[in-house]
């Protein structure tokens, strides 16, 4: 994956520390600055990826001054980082960390943000170049990238680039998704601009890439003519948590369909692009997004189910409904499951349906893509006890056990025939190791090199929505009536199994080892006379 950044290009090269530069992190007193952006940057460090000419400056309404940033971000490390700390390397770090206070829509922040970025300069030979990096609520994406650009502060003269990091909800709907497209763009390149999806920066995901491509073996039969259909479980076990407030206005739907789904489906169904340049990937995405077909009311009806999650037990404790969560409405109607169906009108993929899935408070935490294939004829086993062959499955388990397994069928030794599903199993960890992480590491070094192949382009964010939006439509109009209707702890709404009953088909058990949902019991178990 490669640069497609014209500043700067020629000092970024993958593996070697990124080149000098500041962040600023807007939102450095929040969650994710200290969960996910400090541990992340640290690592970098690390791994010696970070520049030595690095410096980061925080930003938020705090009133705190750099001592006490310094001092708050050091005591979150030690709460927050995955590993030890070593502290040497911490002490390097900390020395770069500058903090200003002040309110996100005053023009005086700016101000001295520009004064504090040139002191930053002087002092850590940052070079101009700077990463904005927006850990705020998203209504304040438009209002700081507005300000940012009237004082100037993204202006890239010469090698000097400037790059703005924003991360999910890229807007609500389809047309909260342009509009907040347009101010960006009001003010930016879109070259400037980085989505981030943090499902890109799990290593599983990116991994499809791998396999699909860099494999001559799958490719062919990675098509119509063989597969007959594809699943998608993104499962958790997690409730709302204390993300109440949020994920009212959110929902299943919003919060994990037509961002991180779209980035399985489209990985997973996207044609080979002509290079792993951003733009050539990016295209192929967003083709997929294109293709799927639109939905009509009626078939949203017929083909997208939502649940909400009753009181259940999980691990054998009680857990409560979603409507006694913090924060939520008591009538809440808010979905926290959806399940749907999707076809991709293209050559590869006309009448093979994506199903996918994805629910809060599910068994267990798990995500993963299957590949169903296409039943082989029985000709071959007509006079035996074989009466049904199991379908050959491909899995590609995202997390947490990361790995892909193929199931096949065997004969079981005997004098009979009789058939097993087998399983050829790759774990990461027995070949790689595991590098504890954030998922946020890639990204951030992406960023750092000018390297936007793992974020969303403004085309794939709106076509993504455009698929989902008749289904915000339909949902609006009509009202839930059946909530809740799956209990905690369990695989989500009934409707969703019927969503694959009725076209004969049924989604696989997540937690199953590998090998078809009826395969080793029907074909293996009953003896038969060879012909
Ligand atoms: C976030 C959603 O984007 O992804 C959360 O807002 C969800 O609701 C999370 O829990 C899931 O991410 P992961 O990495 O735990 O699968």
């Amino acid at each position: 994956m490669a640069s497609s950044d014209s500043a700067n290009v020629s000092e970024a090269v993958p593996g070697m520390p990124a080149s000098p530069c500041a962040m600023v992190i807007f939102g450095a007193a929040g969650d994710l600055t200290k969960r996910k952006l400090m541990p992340a940057i640290y690592n970098l460090a690390k791994s010696r990826l970070l520049p030595e000419q690095f410096a980061i400056v925080g930003v938020s309404i705090e009133p705190f001054s750099t001592d006490d940033f310094r001092k708050k971000m050091t005591d979150d490390i030690r709460e927050f980082s995955i590993e030890g700390i070593d502290m040497s390397r911490w002490d390097w770090f900390a020395q770069r960390l500058y903090y200003l206070s002040g309110d996100f829509q005053d023009p005086v922040l700016y101000k001295k943000l520009g004064e504090t970025l040139a002191q930053v300069e002087k002092e850590q030979g940052t070079q101009g170049n700077c990463l904005f990096y927006l850990a705020t609520s998203p209504v304040f994406f438009p209002i700081v990238v507005e300000q940012l650009g009237a004082a100037k502060l993204t202006r890239q003269e010469g090698p000097k680039w400037k790059r703005v990091v924003i991360e999910k909800p890229f807007g609500h709907d389809l047309a909260s998704a342009v509009a907040l497209n347009h101010a960006l763009g009001h003010v930016l390149e879109e070259k400037q601009i980085y989505r981030i999806d943090h499902y890109l920066g799990k290593e599983t995901v990116q991994n499809l890439l791998a396999f699909r491509f860099a494999n001559g073996i799958f490719e062919p039969v990675w098509n119509r003519r063989y597969v007959d259909h594809v699943q998608v479980t993104v499962a958790e076990e997690l409730g709302v948590e204390l993300r109440g407030g949020y994920y009212e206005t959110a929902g299943a739907l919003r919060d994990m369909v037509p961002n991180h789904i779209f980035q399985l489906i489209t990985l997973s169904a996207m044609e080979p692009p002509i290079s792993f340049e951003a733009d050539a990937v990016h295209d192929e995405q967003t083709k997929i997004l294109r293709a799927i077909q639109p939905l009509s009311p009626e078939r949203v009806l017929d083909q997208a189910v939502r649940g909400q999650y009753g009181e259940g037990a999980m691990d054998g404790k009680h857990v409560p409904a979603y409507r006694s969560e913090p924060h939520v409405a008591p009538d809440s109607q808010t979905p926290t499951y959806v399940a749907m169906a999707l076809h991709i009108d293209n050559w590869r993929w006309a009448g093979v349906p994506f199903y996918l899935r994805t629910g809060k408070r599910m068994t267990e935490r798990i995500t993963q893509v299957v590949i169903r294939f296409r039943r082989p004829p029985l000709v071959l086993f007509r006079n035996t006890s074989v009466e049904q062959i199991p379908p050959n499955e491909l899995v590609i388990n995202i997390q947490p056990n990361e790995g892909i397994s193929l199931s096949f069928e065997a004969k079981i030794p005997g004098p009979v025939v009789r058939l097993g599903a087998v399983n050829m199993d790759f774990q990461y960890s027995d070949y790689f190791g595991t590098t504890p992480s954030t998922g946020y590491e890639t990204l951030l070094y992406d960023c750092m090199l000018g390297d936007p192949t793992l974020f969303q382009r403004a085309d794939m964010v709106e076509a993504g929505w455009a698929v989902v939006q008749p289904i915000l439509d339909v949902w609006k109009a009509l009202p839930p009536r059946d909530f809740p209707n799956y209990s905690a702890g369990t695989w989500g709404p009934q409707q969703a199994d019927e969503l694959l009953h009725r076209e004969g088909r049924e989604w696989r058990d997540p937690t199953r080892a590998g090998g078809p949902h009826h395969a080793t019991g029907e074909s293996a178990g009953r003896s038969g006379e060879r012909a």
